[in-house]
């Protein structure tokens, strides 16, 4: 067992990019959820009240940058030939799954920037700068965007929790080197 070494992918493995990018989004995506969820419950008096907001903001523009990275990365690489062992509903399952967890995390940090710019005011990050953003694009803009905003976000969570179990049920069931590709790990 041995740790690989390119940082593009191959017809074998992941590259390191993609792995990095891969376990370094995890946990900003999984906190924005929780973060979201939690400051909603916020009332006017409480001292997360502003912050909170500001946090989720500042750290979900961070991650639709490197979304956008991840993408061009991900159309300018080959993908690794899944297991000879998978069945063919196996590997279309994951390309969807893959794919949906792409177009729905671009559905939730675009209606994001469009709860943010709704009152015009750009998006202001802590009290460093503002992003400029357009005003309003159509009516109730802030409360459409937020209900698609909420339901994308829990059918992404849905999503998440489907794929790390199948990534879990390759590793422990199938034994095979669908998780370990991911850790960069190379079994020979
Ligand atoms: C992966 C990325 C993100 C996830 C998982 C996420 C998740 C959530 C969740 C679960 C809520 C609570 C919704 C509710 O209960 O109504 C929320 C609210 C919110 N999010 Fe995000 N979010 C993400 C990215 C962003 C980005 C990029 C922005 C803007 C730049 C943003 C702006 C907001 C705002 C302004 C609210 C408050 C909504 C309201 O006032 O109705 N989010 N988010
Ligand atoms: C925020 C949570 C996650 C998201 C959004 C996500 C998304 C993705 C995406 C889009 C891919 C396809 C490769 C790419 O384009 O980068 C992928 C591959 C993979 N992910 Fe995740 N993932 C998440 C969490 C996890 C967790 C928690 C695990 C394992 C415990 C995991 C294991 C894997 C594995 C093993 C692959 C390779 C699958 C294959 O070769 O077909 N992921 N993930």
């Amino acid at each position: 067992m041995s740790v690989i070494n390119h940082y593009k992918n191959t017809n074998t493995q992941f590259g390191w990019v993609t792995i990095v990018i891969h376990w370094l989004l995890v946990l900003p995506i999984i906190g924005l959820f929780f973060l979201g969820d939690y400051m909603m419950d916020l009332s006017y008096y409480d001292s997360f009240y502003t912050l909170g907001p500001k946090i989720h903001e500042a750290v979900g523009i961070l991650v639709l940058f490197i979304m956008l990275f991840r993408v061009v990365w991900r159309v300018r690489n080959v993908s690794p030939t899944p297991p000879k062992t998978n069945s063919q509903f196996v590997n279309i399952a994951s390309k969807l799954a893959h794919l949906g967890m792409y177009a729905i995390l671009f559905l939730i940090l675009i209606t994001g920037l469009l709860i943010s710019f709704a009152g015009g005011q750009g998006l202001e990050i802590f009290d460093w700068f503002i992003i400029p953003g357009p005003n309003e694009f159509f009516e109730n803009q802030a409360t459409l965007a937020g209900n698609v905003h909420r339901l994308a976000a829990l059918g992404l969570m849905a999503l998440i929790a489907l794929h790390t179990l199948a990534a879990l049920k390759h590793h422990f069931i199938d034994k095979d080197t669908t998780l370990t590709n991911m850790l960069g790990i190379k079994e020979k």
